[in-house]
C-alpha cells in the first residue's frame, strides 16, 4: 500500500523542554521493558524505524547514521520491548547548533500494532533520563506538522514550541487545532508571539 503522503512544510517544528527536572519514573505498561542498545539491535531498530515511518529502510541504515555517529553510545539508543522483541525506540542524541548543554531527541518511533500505549512517551522518557545521567542541562526535538501523535506526545512530557521561522506561529495553532487542543494557542501565547530563535549553524 502506498502511504499516506503528508505535506512537508518547512523548516521543521522546534520543541524544547527547559529543563530536565521531574521526569516521571518508568512505568510500562504489562509485559513491555525498557532497555539500552546491545550489540546486534541495528536490525530491529531498522523494523521499528521502517515501520513506524512508513519508509524503506536499507539493511545498514541503523550502523550508517547512528552507530557511526559520533553522538552514538549505547546507553543513548532506548527500546521498549514486547517479551524479547523491540518495538519502540527513541535515542538520546547531540544537538549541532544548540550547545553541548542541550540534547536532542532523536529517532522516535513505535511499531503500529503496538501504538496506543504510550510506548513512544517511555521511551521518550527513558530518553530524558539518559539526558539527566549526562548532565544536561535541557532537550530539543524537531518534527513535522503532521506528526500529531508525536506532537501530543511531546506535549505531555513537558516541550515546548520554540519559533524557528515566522511562518510557525500560524502553523503551531493550525496543529493545536487539529489535535484538538485549540486552547494552547493561549497557554503559549507569549511563544507565538514573541522572537524568532535562531540556532546557531
Ligand atoms: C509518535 C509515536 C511514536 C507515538 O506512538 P505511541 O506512543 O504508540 O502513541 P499512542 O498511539 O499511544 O498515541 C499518543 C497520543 O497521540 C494520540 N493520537 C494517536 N493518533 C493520533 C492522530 N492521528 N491524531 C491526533 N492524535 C493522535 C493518541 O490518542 C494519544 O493521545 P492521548 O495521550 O491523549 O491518548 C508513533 O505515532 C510513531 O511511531 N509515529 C511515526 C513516527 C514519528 O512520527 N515519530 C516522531 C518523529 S518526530
Amino acid at each position: 500500500m502506498c502511504p499516506m503522503a503528508h505535506k512537508q512544510l518547512t523548516p521543521q517544528l522546534f520543541m524544547a523542554r527547559a529543563n530536565l527536572d521531574d521526569l516521571p519514573e518508568l512505568q510500562l505498561p504489562e509485559g513491555y521493558v525498557v532497555r539500552s542498545y546491545r550489540e546486534g539491535d541495528g536490525a530491529a531498530w531498522e523494523r521499528i524505524v521502517a515501520a513506524a515511518f512508513e519508509r524503506e529502510v536499507q539493511t545498514g541504515e541503523f550502523e550508517k547514521s547512528m552507530k557511526q555517529h559520533k553522538a552514538f553510545r549505547p546507553e543513548r539508543v532506548l527500546f521498549v520491548l514486547c517479551g524479547d522483541v523491540p518495538v519502540a525506540t527513541a535515542s538520546a542524541w547531540d544537538s549541532p547548533g544548540w550547545g553541548p548543554q542541550t540534547g536532542q531527541l532523536h529517532m522516535v518511533g513505535t511499531k503500529p500494532e503496538h501504538r496506543g500505549k504510550h510506548l513512544g512517551y517511555w521511551v521518550s522518557v527513558a530518553a530524558l533520563h539518559q539526558f539527566g545521567k549526562e548532565g544536561r542541562r535541557d532537550v530539543m526535538l524537531s518534527t513535522d506538522d503532521f506528526r500529531l501523535p508525536a506532537i501530543k506526545t511531546y506535549l505531555q512530557m513537558g516541550f515546548e514550541p520554540v519559533l524557528v521561522h515566522e511562518n510557525q506561529p500560524r502553523r503551531w495553532r493550525d496543529v493545536f487545532a487539529a489535535i484538538d487542543q485549540p486552547g494552547l494557542s493561549a497557554k503559549f501565547a507569549e511563544i507565538l508571539d514573541g522572537p524568532v530563535f535562531k540556532p546557531r549553524a
